[in-house]
């Protein structure tokens, strides 16, 4: 699995663009750690890098209920992109 997996370190408050759109993005306990403002940022920037009915799973403790997006709630702490 290790080959197929490309390991990198980024700071989500900083980059704007990931190489790709992915199907699954796992970010959990990490926002815990923002002020709202960057939440914002952060959320939108991983909303945009998901593919049309991909996923965003976050921690039961990381509510998106006060921040702006156009995912779906589909279950406690998962998140999916709309399809177009
Ligand atoms: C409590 S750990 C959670 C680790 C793992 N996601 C989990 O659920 O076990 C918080 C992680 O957030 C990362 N982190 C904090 N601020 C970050 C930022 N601005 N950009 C990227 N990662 C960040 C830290 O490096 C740390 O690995």
């Amino acid at each position: 699995v290790r080959a197929h997996v490309r390991f990198a370190r980024t700071n989500l408050l900083e980059i704007e663009q990931l190489p790709q759109r992915f199907e699954f993005i796992f970010c959990r306990n990490v926002m815990v750690y923002f002020d709202q403002d960057a939440r914002q940022r952060a959320v939108g920037m991983l909303e945009r890098h998901l593919v049309p009915g991909g996923y965003l799973f976050v921690s039961h403790a990381e509510s998106l209920s006060a921040i702006r997006h156009d995912l779906q709630l589909i279950a406690p702490a998962v998140y999916r992109r709309s399809r177009p």
